[in-house]
């Protein structure tokens, strides 16, 4: 029997040290459950580092067995590889150069390339060890863009898909990189690369054959007689999760306690991972403007602002929380009042049921990337509008943008006509909100995370029997 061999850096858990074991929570996250289906069933697994460093044996065993029986497999890195291959090579290199930050954020290190590649080989030699002919292995993002590469030149017929979250960028920013053509080399072992948007997967394209000697003819590469396919897939949620939350008593109760504390207000809601490619300081210059231009505001709205700690080795991420943390203590000292603080800052991670109520209480979503493969928040605000009103404010630089074409369009890097944005949804009347709502969530509810990955699935089938056809030709 064949199986299913999803491959990320990251394993969907969270692991922690309680009482001498080791406790293991599943991740909420949108990927978690959308291959929840996949990887539970029959003997397929999923691989990834667990998250946390385990340098004993022993321990490294009794995780491994706890994993196992939840399919999943863990690939240990040390504290080494992590500094070189994921903050440095994956987070310092591939994150800004993909995101459109140029040289000021990359950091060219050979001996991040070094840790990249060996990081690589170290997850082929663990699903080579679990890998059989006739398996299909689904590997994820950018920290691994090698892999398909390397468990193609082991086993050669083996059917492999690659799905990219993060955007892939024009050939004239992908081309700064050193090691640009392994990169490339390597996401070409696939049989299926999939993206978020069309543009990506033309980006993709383009840099493949600008680079290399390989041909194309429409959205299909063909290395060395293989034709490898390139799409685009735009990643869905778990909608029916985010609706069916906004009904349990708990998210309801803290639902009427928002509703309460903000009554005569409007609550404009944001939260994002702490990330310069997220647009947080470009965000806080728009509310400010909107303050000082429209006094009229003032005490009738509050930004509640979420921002979840990330990557906080990587000395960018330290700079721009600073950053953050001084911008919105000097919105808040000019223009608070006694009984209004106009943004609400928080620098830590919520319970999803404490998401599901300021999603379903909040008046407007502000979600303003300056580059984002698809952003999912913006989804979840979708999902759980029930009552189908709000206002979605978007960045065009989010692949969500290309789908959730009814929210408030905007351009992160306007200063100007964010504010105005804001102004033109704080006072949308209600009928125009739903018209827009309606059909958002008619297509968040239809591009679901299950149509995502039952496509993309179906897809990397759709390719091996094509490329078995060409064989027996
Ligand atoms: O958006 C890309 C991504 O890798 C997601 O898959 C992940 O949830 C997020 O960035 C955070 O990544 P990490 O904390 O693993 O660096």
């Amino acid at each position: 029997m064949s199986k299913t061999i999803i491959v990320s850096n990251r394993l969907p858990v969270k692991i922690y040290e309680d009482d001498g074991g080791f406790n293991i929570v599943t991740s909420e996250g949108g990927l978690a459950t959308g291959l929840g289906s996949v990887y539970r069933s029959g003997d397929n697994v999923w691989l990834g580092w667990p998250g946390i460093e385990v340098t004993d044996e022993a321990q490294q065993e009794q995780v491994k067995q706890k994993l196992a029986e939840k399919s999943l497999v863990p690939v240990f890195l040390s504290a080494d590889e992590i500094s070189g291959y994921y903050e440095g090579f994956s987070n310092e290199i591939l994150w800004p150069i993909f995101h459109y930050y140029a040289s000021t954020y990359s950091n060219y290190k050979q001996s991040n390339w070094e840790y990249y590649s060996a990081v690589n080989k170290k997850f082929m030699a663990a699903v080579m060890q679990i890998a059989e002919p006739g398996d299909t292995i689904w590997i994820h993002d950018y920290q691994l863009l090698l892999l398909p590469g390397l468990i193609r030149a082991e086993q050669p017929d083996v059917s492999i898909g690659f799905f990219l979250h993060i955007p892939f960028p024009s050939f004239e920013m992908f081309r700064l990189i050193p090691w640009r053509n392994e990169l490339i080399e390597g996401m070409l072992g696939a049989d299926l690369v999939g993206f978020h948007t069309f543009d990506d997967a033309s980006h993709f394209i383009t840099a493949a054959t600008r680079l290399l000697p390989y041909n194309s003819t429409s959205n299909v590469i063909t290395v060395d007689d293989r034709p490898v396919v390139v799409e685009s897939f735009p990643m869905g949620i778990d909608d029916e999760k985010y609706a069916a939350l906004t009904t349990t008593d708990r998210v309801k109760q803290e639902a009427e306690h928002l509703k309460e504390t903000f009554k005569d207000k409007k609550l404009i809601l944001c939260i994002d991972r702490l990330d310069y490619s997220k647009g947080i300081l470009q965000r806080l210059q728009a509310f400010e403007m909107l303050l000082e231009a429209h006094p009229e505001y003032r005490e009738k709205v509050v930004l509640h602002m979420i921002v979840v700690p990330s990557r906080d080795n990587v000395p960018q991420y330290k700079e721009l929380k600073e950053n953050i943390d001084r911008k919105v203590g000097d919105i808040n000292a000019r223009h608070r009042t006694i009984e209004w603080s106009p943004i609400n800052y928080f620098y830590r991670a919520f319970p999803i049921e404490t998401l599901s109520a300021l999603y379903h209480t909040a008046d407007i979503c502000l979600v303003t990337p300056m580059r984002d493969g698809m952003n999912l928040v913006s989804k979840e605000y979708v999902a759980s509008r029930t009552q189908e009103t709000g206002v979605l404010i978007l960045s065009e630089m989010a692949g969500a943008s290309k789908e959730l074409i009814d929210a408030i369009i905007v351009n992160p890097s306007n200063i100007n006509s964010m504010a105005k944005a804001m102004v033109k949804a704080l006072s949308m009347p209600v009928f125009e909100q739903r018209r827009r709502m309606k059909l958002m969530r008619q297509v968040v509810s239809k591009f679901n995370i299950k149509h995502w990955v039952r496509i993309f699935m179906e897809r990397i089938r759709e390719v091996k029997q094509m490329q078995q056809s060409m064989r027996s030709r």
